[in-house]
């Protein structure tokens, strides 16, 4: 995994969002380009058991089809259009699988997998192939909003890199990490509810911290001065910016 020293992580959410049609490879591929340090992305399961790369659990929103995902096949859900909504000039792009992904991304990118779909024996078996596959173990960050998901895949495999989600007020974010029962990597808070404070206690305790999502200049100035690890930005080429100009 990339090491950068004396600034936060350049973390593309859904690739690049704010500029290309969401976890698509043209999205991840601009943010690559735009010299994102890793990229995040929404992952659920195909009827077939395959891993695809899409944020809602149905097609609906992001491409030309519709339905549940976990009701089509790979091949079902490869015949859909997944950029044309979003700009003419990214038809032809389809929903990818996470396997494409990791073959697209170069392996000193991080990878942030969120789980978006419920526990089952297939996804933990399906994620760690493509892990072990890929050599993506040290370089992918596993993050979900539900924390038995998460603790279900770490039991399983204890070298597993795994982000607490959380959109919660929370006294004291790095004790919830202690309290989970497993040993967190990250945590990721949305942005607005944590602080200079909680983000230097929990880095101080080994912690790293990614609020989510992050896209106006002002707040990415903000999160960069509270001494965050990493921004998720829907906006790789703005936070890149921001840190040159500082
Ligand atoms: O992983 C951060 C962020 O992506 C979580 O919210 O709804 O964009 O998946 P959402
Ligand atoms: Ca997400």
């Amino acid at each position: 995994m990339n090491v950068v020293q004396n600034r936060p992580l350049v973390i593309g959410h859904r690739g690049a969002a704010g500029e290309a049609p969401e976890n698509t490879l043209a999205s991840f591929a601009l943010a690559v380009k735009q010299g994102a340090d890793g990229v995040e992305l929404d992952v659920h399961l195909s009827a077939d058991g395959e891993l695809i790369v899409c944020h809602d659990p149905t097609v609906n929103r992001t491409t030309d089809g519709a339905g549940v995902i976990a009701d089509q096949t790979v091949e079902q859900l490869r015949r859909l259009d997944a950029g044309r909504w979003f700009d003419e000039k990214y038809a032809g792009e389809h929903v990818p699988t996470l396997e494409e992904v990791f073959r697209l991304i170069p392996p000193e990118v991080m990878i942030n997998v969120e789980i978006k779909c419920p526990y089952s024996a297939r996804l933990q078996m399906r994620l760690f192939e493509l892990l072990k596959l890929y050599d993506r173990l040290e370089g992918t960050v596993v993050s979900s909003f539900n924390h038995k998901i998460l603790h279900s895949l770490q039991a399983a495999e204890p070298a597993l890199k795994v982000g607490l989600l959380y959109d919660a007020n929370l006294v004291d974010h790095r004790r919830m990490a202690e309290l989970s029962g497993m040993n967190v990597y990250s945590l990721h808070p949305y942005h607005l509810l944590i602080d200079p404070e909680d983000a230097a206690d929990a880095t101080a305790h080994g912690l790293q911290v990614y609020p989510f999502t992050v896209n106006d200049e002002g707040q990415m100035h903000r999160a960069v001065k509270a001494g965050m690890s990493g921004i998720i930005t829907d906006y790789p080429a703005r936070l890149r910016s921001l840190l040159e100009r500082l």
